[in-house]
């Protein structure tokens, strides 16, 4: 699943015609409850019917170590992907590697599942996934007695090897992380007994969800001090689901800012995501000013969804608290390129896991706005832009296998009067492969360079 070697650089610039954005879109499926699906299916005798999987090379690496765990995964020629699964602890042995490609969800989710298994599974990735954390997931993971071996400093390559018993543990999560917690409790499902996880900052809830909807018994409560106390109890007896994926609002990102920032453009994305727990990139834009409407709210699958109008807007700085970082971590990079256009200050504060996702995206987006003449200043964990920037463009901004750095710059490039170039627009298929298909829709244009 790991990409090709070769990079492929790609480039925008604002459209010499002034005309703006317009049209309506779909945004591919949610990565997050892609993902799960894909797993909660393959531990689930019978058949999951999943309609409107992320089809991006993440997501797809999931489906493949499904398969290389023992349930059977098929798409059908209309896209309806079908999981048949082994029931909660029946996965087996893969006889070879499971590639995770960029993957930090699909790699950390299935060490939660594989190390509820009295297996053994040897995880594999990408140099991005290579860099990141996984001490993270595997401190409780050995915890509940699972055997691990890695290199130094808990990164992957790495092995797997769970307990013939394993122990229901409660583990307060130390940093805000959906895919430690979710880890945890797929790791709890082959327990016998209660497996408890304390969140002091709540985060995405798709795995407490999906529990639920697959027939776990799982409670969530709220301690004193405001932490979420999750009990899951072991060894529950799955009934297949229909999952319909709504939009990923991670994704959507992208062309809603764009259409913030390109004049004259009046852009609709429908079918999104509105989890509570995903919507802080809307209620700070909002505050920024942004002409944002929501239409047609209802509800699909125990999902909140809605279709998000946008038009171009003139928007003014905000601070954007510590808080706030869980509901939009993913939509930092793209919440800058939104802030080099905004009237005055942007801080963006409490940003310490920036520095470790796909890149050290702190640190990149600091860097790219720097070189293509937007004032910022990078802090340990926070983030200050001063726009409007005058003059944009012109810098050939380092990706680092990071497909939302690729995705921020080559939409801050619309607005540009010298071209903006990523050095690798190839990661982008990891989570939203009709990228650039959908912003050329809407009367884009990219720039081919040769590489
Ligand atoms: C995700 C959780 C977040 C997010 C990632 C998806 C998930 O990561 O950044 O893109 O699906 O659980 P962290 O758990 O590291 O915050």
């Amino acid at each position: 699943m790991s990409h090709s070697a070769a990079k492929a650089p790609l480039a925008s610039v604002r459209s010499s015609g002034r005309a703006g954005l317009k049209g309506r879109i779909r945004v591919p499926g949610d990565k997050s409850i892609s993902h799960r699906s894909l797993m909660f299916g393959a531990v689930t005798i019978g058949e999951t019917r999943i309609e409107g999987l992320l089809e991006g090379e993440d997501v797809l690496g999931t489906a493949a170590a499904m398969r290389a765990l023992g349930a059977t995964v098929t798409r059908d020629g209309e896209g309806l992907w079908r999981v048949s699964g082994l029931g909660v602890g029946g996965l087996l042995e893969p006889e070879a590697v499971l590639d995770f490609g960029n993957a930090g969800t699909g790699s950390r989710l299935t060490m939660g599942l594989v190390g509820g298994h009295a297996i053994a599974a040897t995880f594999v990735g990408d140099a991005s996934l290579s860099r990141r954390p996984m001490g993270r997931v595997l401190d409780p993971l050995r915890q509940m007695g699972v055997s691990v071996i890695a290199r130094k400093g808990d990164r992957i390559p790495l092995t797997i090897k769970g307990p013939d018993t394993l122990i229901p543990i409660t583990y307060r999560v130390p940093v805000p992380s959906a895919q430690v917690k979710s880890a945890v409790l797929l790791c709890g499902l082959n327990a016998p007994g209660v497996t408890t996880v304390i969140e002091p900052v709540a985060t995405r809830d798709h795995t407490e969800r999906m529990l639920e909807g697959f027939g776990a018994a799982i409670e969530t409560s709220v301690g004193g001090a405001g932490e979420r106390i999750i009990r899951l109890q072991g060894r529950p007896e799955f009934k297949p689901q229909t999952i319909i994926v709504p939009g990923d609002p991670s994704s959507a990102a992208f062309p809603i800012v764009a259409a913030l920032i390109v004049p004259d453009s009046d852009v609709t994305v429908e079918n999104v995501l509105l989890n509570p727990l995903r919507t802080g990139l809307i209620t700070t834009l909002l505050e920024m000013g942004a002409d944002l409407t929501i239409e047609n709210q209802r509800l699909s699958g125990g999902e909140t969804i809605g279709d998000i109008r946008v038009k171009s807007s003139r928007l003014k700085g905000v601070r954007v608290p510590a808080e706030r970082a869980p509901s939009m971590i993913d939509e930092y990079p793209i919440l800058s390129v939104a802030a080099a256009h905004a009237e005055g200050e942007t801080l963006m504060e409490g940003l310490e896991e920036l520095r470790v996702k796909e890149s050290d995206r702190l640190s990149a987006v600091a860097h790219g706005l720097t070189i293509n003449g937007v004032d910022v200043v990078e802090g340990e964990t926070s983030l200050l832009v001063r726009g409007p920037a005058r003059k944009i463009g012109g810098g050939v901004v380092p990706t680092h296998l990071d497909h939302r750095i690729a995705m921020s710059f080559l939409i801050l490039g619309f607005t540009a009067d010298t071209a903006i170039t990523v050095d690798d627009a190839a990661t982008i298929a990891t989570s939203f492969p009709t990228f650039t298909g959908l912003m050329e829709g809407l009367g884009a244009s990219f720039q081919p360079v040769e590489g």
